[in-house]
């Protein structure tokens, strides 16, 4: 077991310049183990990284790699490792690299957890960015409370199908912004009311008492609707204006008192256990639009950046 498959890519471009290549299995080092991958789903911030609208994040080396969630089975412990044991079913992000669109991963265990039982890898790796994302946002930067008025904009996304099932767990009377033809998945998903983004104007909604946006725009029309007390959680930049909304977002912080709350997640053993319990009882459901295999990975790009997801465009590594 020398060799892997993994999705590569040897320029910046459209989704055709991904392609499945073979890679060294990467070696584990006492701390590490080895995960087997048996699924991973397309991210949207994946696709600025190939496209190359990151370059300060991604470099500008080739060949680069692709994927940050994994859902698998730990095939290798290192020396140092007691726990998870060979075999066991787990799940997890990279911590701020790309890969896990590829056979194997070496992580530490605490970037892993159990994956939630009764659901398959593909089911499971639907959820797990948008739930620890959404976790996060929701509940320790925004402090969601019952009772309260959230928005979710980029509902229908794989951070906002989560989100949404968050905010009715967390008890939220919940609004969401998607495109018109998701409006009966996203009332699915539990949202008390789903508005067409392309046809709402930001002037007709609120007050809110809590914001999630994940679409990276608009950030200072859409504060406005904050009711006194408000909290509003942006988690994306618009990739034309990086610069512009990670300044609005720092001026907040010093302008008024609804300031704009940012994070880059990097979810841990903890936040991904909680995640599976929420899953494994059916708080959190799993949101897979599309299942292809790894060779057509550049197709679930494609699908991805032509708009009208529904929660996540899945990849079968196994
Ligand atoms: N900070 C962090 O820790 C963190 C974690 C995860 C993700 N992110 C970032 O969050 C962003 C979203 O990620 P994702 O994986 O959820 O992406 P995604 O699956 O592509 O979802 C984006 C959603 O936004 C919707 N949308 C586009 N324009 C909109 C608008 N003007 N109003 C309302 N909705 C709109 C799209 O709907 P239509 O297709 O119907 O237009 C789509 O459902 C990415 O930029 C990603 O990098 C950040």
């Amino acid at each position: 077991m020398d060799e892997m498959r993994a999705a590569l890519f040897d320029r910046f471009g459209p989704p055709d310049v991904l392609y499945e290549g073979t890679v060294p299995v990467p070696g584990i080092k006492p701390g590490e183990v080895l995960v087997r991958v048996h699924a991973s789903s397309v991210n949207g911030g994946e696709l600025h990284g190939r496209a190359g609208r990151v370059r300060l994040v991604t470099g500008r080396r080739f060949p680069q790699r692709t994927g940050l969630d994994f859902a698998g089975e730990i095939a290798e412990v290192g020396s140092a490792v007691t726990e998870p044991l060979k075999g066991t079913a787990v799940w997890g992000i990279l911590p701020r690299r790309m890969g896990s669109m590829a056979e194997y991963v070496a992580v530490r265990p605490r970037q892993t957890s159990a994956a939630p039982a009764g659901l398959t890898p593909v089911e499971a790796v639907s959820v797990l960015a948008g739930g620890t994302t959404g976790i996060t946002a929701l509940r320790d930067k925004a402090g969601l409370r019952p009772g309260e008025r959230l928005l979710v904009r980029g509902a229908s996304g794989g951070v906002g199908s989560v989100a949404v099932q968050l905010g009715k767990v967390y008890g939220a009377h919940v609004t969401a912004l998607a495109g018109a033809r998701n409006r009966d998945f996203v009332h699915a998903l539990g949202a008390d009311e789903v508005l067409d983004h392309r046809t709402t104007r930001p002037t007709e909604l609120g007050p809110f008492d809590v914001i999630l946006d994940t679409v990276g725009t608009r950030h200072r029309d859409y504060r406005k609707l904050l009711a006194p007390g408000g909290r509003m959680v942006a988690i994306a930049f618009d990739p034309g204006h990086i610069g512009r909304s990670l300044g609005y977002i720092l001026a907040s912080a010093v302008h008024g008192s609804r300031r704009v709350r940012f994070f880059s997640g990097n979810p841990r053993h903890d936040l991904l256990a909680e995640l599976a319990r929420m899953a494994e009882t059916g708080r959190v459901r799993p949101v897979v639009d599309t299942v292809r295999p790894l060779a057509e990975l550049a197709a679930a790009h494609a699908a991805l950046e032509a708009g009208g997801v529904r929660g996540k465009h899945v990849v079968r590594i196994l």
